[in-house]
C-alpha cells in the first residue's frame, strides 16, 4: 500500500507553479467531442483523471495523445455514444459527455453516476434542461439514454442551483441547439468562463459566461482549435495554506489571483501576509493563525474545494471560528481525521464548530477524498512528529507532483511502499 508520509514543524519557503486546473480540463477534453478534427489542450496536469477520461472518449471513437502537458484529441470519427457503468463509476466528471455527445450524435447512454464520499451528485438539474432543450430522456437499469433525433431547441432555462456540472452540460449542448438558449442562475466559476472560452474559439456564440445569466446562440457546426487551460485557483489556494499553516511563506505562480478573491481575503483576515502578482500570489504567516468564519458557496463565494484546507488551517487558530458547507451534504469527513491529529472540531449539521489548539500531533490517518487528502498533508506539515496518509490514490487524481512539489518548498514528506 502507498501512504504519503509526512514530518511536521519545517515552515515552508519558496516559489510553486500550478498546473492547469482539474476541473477545467475535464470539461474542456469532453468539449472536444463537438468538433470534427484534432483539438489541442495545452497546460494540462499529469493527473490520473485526465487518463480516465481520456479512456472515456477513446471509448466513444476519439483518440487522445498527450506529449508532455499538452493532448491532442482527434474526435473526427465518433464510432460510440456511450459511456460506459466502469467508467463513470471510477470518475463521475464523464457525466460531462453527456452534452457534447447529444449535440454532436443526437444521443447518448451515459451511466448514472454514483454519489461519493462527499454527497449525493444527483444530476436532475442536468436531465431536466436537456429535456428543456427537446431532448428526450430516459433513466434505466443504471444509465441515462438521452436522444434528440430532430435535433436540440434553443429554451429559457432556469437552473434551481448554480450547479457548475449542469451549466456546463448545458452550455455544451445548447451551442449547436437551433436557435437561442438561455441558461439563468448558471455557475460562475472561471472553469465555466474557461470552457465558453474555447467553445467561442471553436465557433459557437456565447455571452455572459461568467455571469448569473449565460445566452447561447446555436451555429450549425464547431471547428477544432488549440486552447490553454486557465490555472488551477484550488491546487493554487491548497499550497498558499500550506505556506500559512506553517509559519513560512509561499509564492505560488500560475493562476489568477482575481480567481481566489475571497479565499485571499480570509487569509488577510486570519492575520496572514498576502501579496498579489501578475501570475499569482505570495501568503506568508508568522505564529499561530487567528480564527475566522467561512460560509462555502457557489463562486464567487468561498469555495467548497478549499474548505478542508481552510479547516487544517482553522484547527491551529487562536480562538473559535464555524466553517459552514452550503455546497455538498457531507463534506466533513475530513473532520473526523482531523480530530484524530488532535483538532477540536465538532460537526453540527452542515456547521463545524473548530476550537483552535496549540498544536496538532502526527498520527496515521485516511484520505477520505481529494481535497480532505490534501489537507491532511497541510496538517500534517504542521503536526507534531510524523502522519502517514493512506488512500493516497485521492490526492493523485487532482494533483500533479504533490509530493515533490511540497518537497521542494522544504517539507519532510515522502511517498513510501508498505
Ligand atoms: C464540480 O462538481 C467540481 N468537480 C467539484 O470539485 C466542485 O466541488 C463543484 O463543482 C462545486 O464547485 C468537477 O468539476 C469535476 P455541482 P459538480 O453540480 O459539477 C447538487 C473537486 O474536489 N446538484 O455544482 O458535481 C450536487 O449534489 C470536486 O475537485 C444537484 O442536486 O458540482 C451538489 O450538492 C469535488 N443536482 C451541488 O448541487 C444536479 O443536477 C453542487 O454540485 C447537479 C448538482
Amino acid at each position: 500500500m502507498r501512504t504519503i508520509a509526512v514530518h511536521g514543524g519545517t515552515p515552508l519557503q519558496g516559489e510553486v507553479s500550478v498546473e492547469g486546473a482539474k476541473n477545467s480540463t475535464l470539461k474542456l477534453m469532453a468539449a472536444a467531442l463537438l468538433a470534427p478534427g484534432v483539438t489541442r489542450i495545452t497546460n494540462v496536469p499529469d493527473i490520473s483523471d485526465v487518463e480516465t477520461m481520456g479512456e472515456v472518449l477513446a471509448g466513444l471513437g476519439a483518440s487522445m495523445t498527450r506529449h508532455d502537458h499538452s493532448l491532442e484529441i482527434d474526435a473526427t470519427e465518433l464510432t460510440s455514444h456511450e459511456a460506459p457503468y466502469e467508467m463513470v463509476a471510477r470518475m463521475r466528471a464523464s457525466i460531462s459527455v453527456l452534452g457534447p455527445l447529444v449535440a454532436r450524435l443526437g444521443q447518448a447512454r451515459v451511466a448514472m453516476p454514483g454519489g461519493c464520499a462527499i454527497g449525493s451528485r444527483k444530476i436532475d438539474m442536468h436531465i431536466r434542461g436537456l429535456e428543456g432543450l427537446g431532448v428526450h430522456v430516459e433513466t434505466g437499469h443504471g444509465f441515462i439514454h438521452a436522444s434528440a433525433p430532430h435535433g436540440l431547441k434553443g429554451k429559457e432555462l432556469t437552473l434551481d442551483f448554480p450547479s457548475v456540472g449542469a451549466t456546463e452540460n448545458l452550455l455544451m449542448a445548447a451551442v449547436l441547439a437551433e436557435g437561442t438558449t438561455v441558461i439563468e442562475n448558471a455557475a460562475r466559476e472561471p472553469e465555466i468562463q474557461d470552457l465558453a472560452a474555447l467553445l467561442v474559439a471553436m465557433g459557437a456564440q456565447i455571452e455572459g459566461a461568467g455571469s448569473p445569466v449565460i445566452t447561447i446562440t446555436g451555429v450549425s457546426e464547431l471547428h477544432p482549435v488549440e486552447h490553454r487551460v486557465v490555472g488551477d485557483r484550488i491546487e493554487a489556494g491548497t499550497f498558499l495554506v500550506a505556506g500559512a499553516i506553517t509559519g513560512g511563506a509561499v509564492r505560488v505562480r500560475g493562476f489568477d489571483p482575481r480567481d481566489m478573491d475571497i479565499v485571499l481575503t480570509k487569509l488577510e483576515q486570519a492575520g496572514c501576509r498576502v501579496q498579489l502578482h501578475e501570475d499569482g500570489a505570495t501568503v506568508g504567516c508568522a505564529g499561530r493563525p487567528m480564527a475566522v468564519d467561512i460560509q462555502t458557496l457557489p463562486y464567487p463565494g468561498f469555495p467548497t474545494d478549499m474548505q478542508a484546507q481552510f479547516m487544517a488551517l482553522m484547527a491551529l487558530a487562536e480562538g473559535s471560528c464555524v466553517i459552514t458547507e452550503n455546497v455538498f451534504e457531507n463534506r466533513f469527513m475530513f473532520a473526523d481525521e482531523l480530530t484524530r491529529m488532535g483538532a477540536d472540531v465538532r460537526i453540527e449539521s452542515h456547521h463545524a464548530l473548530i476550537k483552535g489548539v496549540a498544536q496538532l500531533s502526527g498520527a496515521p490517518v485516511r484520505s477520505p477524498d481529494l481535497r480532505g487528502g490534501a489537507a491532511l498533508v497541510l496538517a500534517g506539515l504542521v503536526a507534531d512528529g510524523d502522519t502517514l496518509i493512506s488512500d493516497i490514490h485521492h490526492i493523485e487524481r487532482g494533483y500533479e507532483r504533490f509530493v515533490e512539489k511540497m518537497r521542494a518548498l522544504g517539507a519532510s514528506i515522502e511517498i513510501r511502499n508498505n
